[in-house]
C-alpha cells in the first residue's frame, strides 16, 4: 500500500522531465534499498529500467524540453540511470552477502559442545541387568521371566526345601495371603523357582538365565527387602561342574572385559548337590587386595551347584539321563561394582540427584 502510493507519486509528480527524473531517482533509491530479496529487486529493475519502464520512458519526454536544455537533461538522465543501476547492483550484492551469512550461520559448529536435552535414562540396575542378559544371550542362553508372587511349592517344595527349613520362616519370607496351608503364595525369595517353571515347560536341553526382582524380610544397612538376582540353568546329558565353572569364568571375562579367575567353595543349598558358592577375582585390584574386596582379592558373587536329583524328579526329568547345573547371584552388587557406588541404598531411594549421574 505504502509502496504503491509512493510509485503513484513518482509517476505524477510533474510534467517537467527534469523534476520527474529527480523524484524518480530519489524514490527509486528508497525502493531499491528496501527490496527484501533478489526477486523484488529484479521486479523493480524490469518495472523502471525495462523497455516500457518509467525511467526509460522519461527519455522520450526529452522532446518536451526547449532545445537548449536537452543536452543538459540527456547528461543528467544518463547519470541518474547509471546511479540507479549501481544502486541495484549494490543492493544485489548486499542481499547475496546477507544470504551467505545466513547460510554460514546455520552451518553446524563442530567445536561446539552439544546442548544436553533433559532426558530420562535407564536405572543403573536396569542397565546392569540388560548388560547381563546381553552377555548370556551371546553365550547361547535364553532369557526368561517369572512371577514375583510365587506359589510356595515352586519357591520351596519343588526346590527340595524341607518343611522345617528356616528360609520358610515368616522371619525371612513375605507371605502374600496368610497361612492357608493348602496353597500359599509368597513373594519369591530368590529366582530359583524359575528353574522349576522352566523345566516344567521346556524339554531338555535347557540353557537359560532368569533375571528379576526378589524379596526377603531383610532391612538393614547392607540389605534391602527388595533386590535383584539372576538365575542360570543348564540341563543336558552329561553336563558337570566343569561346565559350570567354565561358564562362570567365561561370563566374568565377558562382563568385566578382564581375565579374572573364578573359584568355587563348597556350600549348601537344598536344590543343588554338590553345592558351591562362587567368587571372582576382584576387578579393582586384580586379586591384590583393596578396599572394594576388603583386602581379600576375591569378591563373593553367589551360589551354584549341580541340580539336585530330587529337583529333577519333581519336574519329571529323569536324573539317570540328564544332569544340570544352576547358579544364582545378585545383580545389585554387580551394578555397585560397575559404577563404584558405595551403598546399595542409593540404588533404591530414587533420588534424582543420584540417578542423574547415570546417563546410560
Ligand atoms: N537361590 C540361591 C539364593 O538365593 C542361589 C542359588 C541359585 C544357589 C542356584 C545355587 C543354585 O541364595
Amino acid at each position: 500500500m505504502v509502496r504503491s502510493l509512493r510509485e503513484e507519486a513518482i509517476r505524477t509528480v510533474s510534467d517537467d522531465p527534469k523534476q520527474t527524473l529527480k523524484a524518480l531517482s530519489t524514490e527509486l533509491g528508497l525502493l531499491i534499498d528496501g527490496a527484501a530479496d533478489e526477486e523484488s529487486l529484479y521486479a523493480l529493475q524490469v518495472k523502471y529500467l525495462g523497455k516500457k519502464g518509467a525511467v526509460t520512458q522519461l527519455r522520450a519526454h526529452m522532446g518536451k524540453l526547449p532545445p537548449e536544455e536537452r543536452k543538459g537533461f540527456g547528461q543528467a538522465f544518463n547519470e541518474a540511470k547509471l546511479a540507479i543501476e549501481q544502486a541495484i547492483e549494490r543492493r544485489r550484492e548486499a542481499l547475496a552477502e546477507a544470504a551467505r551469512q545466513r547460510r554460514l550461520g546455520r552451518r553446524e559448529d563442530a567445536t561446539l559442545l552439544p546442548r544436553r536435552r533433559p532426558a530420562g535414562s535407564l536405572h543403573p540396575i536396569t542397565h546392569t541387568r540388560r548388560r547381563l542378559e546381553a552377555v548370556f544371550r551371546q553365550m547361547g542362553f535364553d532369557v526368561v521371566d517369572g512371577p514375583h508372587v510365587e506359589d510356595e511349592k515352586y519357591n520351596f517344595d519343588d526346590l527340595n526345601f524341607q518343611d522345617e527349613h528356616p528360609a520358610r520362616d515368616m522371619q525371612d519370607t513375605f507371605f502374600v495371603d496368610g497361612r492357608d496351608e493348602a496353597a500359599r503364595l509368597v513373594l519369591r525369595t530368590h529366582t530359583s523357582p524359575v528353574q522349576i517353571r522352566a523345566m516344567l515347560t521346556r524339554p531338555p536341553p535347557v540353557r537359560l538365565v532368569a533375571p528379576g526382582t526378589v524379596f526377603r524380610r531383610d532391612d538393614d544397612a547392607t540389605h534391602s527387602p527388595m533386590f535383584h538376582q539372576i538365575e542360570g540353568l543348564c540341563i543336558d546329558r552329561g553336563v558337570g561342574m566343569a561346565d559350570l565353572k567354565a561358564t562362570l569364568y567365561r561370563f566374568v571375562r565377558a562382563f568385566f572385559g578382564a581375565d579374572l579367575q573364578v573359584r568355587l567353595r563348597p556350600s549348601f543349598f537344598p536344590f543343588v548337590e554338590p553345592g558351591a558358592e562362587f567368587d571372582m577375582q576382584c576387578p579393582f585390584c586384580g586379586g591384590e587386595g583393596c578396599n572394594m574386596c576388603k583386602g581379600a582379592g576375591w569378591i563373593e558373587l553367589g551360589g551354584s551347584g549341580m541340580v539336585h536329583p530330587a529337583v529333577l524328579e519333581a519336574v519329571g526329568v529323569d536324573p539317570e539321563v540328564y544332569t544340570g547345573w544352576a547358579f544364582g547371584f545378585g545383580i545389585d552388587r554387580m551394578a555397585l561394582m560397575l559404577h563404584t557406588v558405595p551403598h546399595l541404598r542409593l540404588m533404591f531411594e530414587g533420588d534424582v540427584r543420584f540417578l542423574e549421574q547415570f546417563p546410560c
